[in-house]
């Protein structure tokens, strides 16, 4: 995927314990709810993919933001049948995409987002105070 927008992916087969009552997975109603906001999925400037798990299947239903020099942040715990969820994720695109590298502070994230986060991880060339480098070279 060669985008400048930011990515939201979304993995897919997350289940949400209510597979048998809906006949579809968490992850995939997760997606669908997300695609129905599109209007302000565009104003916000996100592109979106899926993906077929992301090793996080114990915290469903799980989503990650990221883009080319931004820090990337992953969430657990969406529930795909609550709509304040997915106004959330649209909240926080809009504040990652005026933020420099995406990096947000715990009170800068929706409230929605600020307990159920389960990993930051600075891009590569990271300009942040919080990338020390440390400069180890692996014996040979
Ligand atoms: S099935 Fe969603 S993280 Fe594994």
């Amino acid at each position: 995927m060669n985008d400048e927008r930011a990515v939201l992916s979304i993995c897919l087969t997350c289940r949400d314990g209510r597979e048998a009552e809906t006949g579809t997975r968490g992850g995939s109603r997760l997606a669908e709810a997300i695609h129905s906001q599109i209007g302000g999925l565009a104003k916000a400037g996100l592109a979106l993919r899926g993906v077929k798990c992301m090793s996080q299947c114990k915290r469903p239903c799980i989503v990650s933001l990221s883009q080319d020099d931004k820090f990337t942040y992953v969430f657990g715990d969406l529930d795909p049948d609550e709509p304040a969820h997915t106004e959330a994720l649209i909240e926080l695109v809009e504040r990652y995409n005026k933020a420099p590298e995406g990096f947000l502070e715990r009170r800068d994230r929706p409230e929605l987002l600020r307990a159920n986060i389960l990993g930051r991880f600075p891009p590569i060339r990271s300009a942040s105070p919080l990338v020390l480098r440390l400069d180890l070279v692996a014996a040979e």
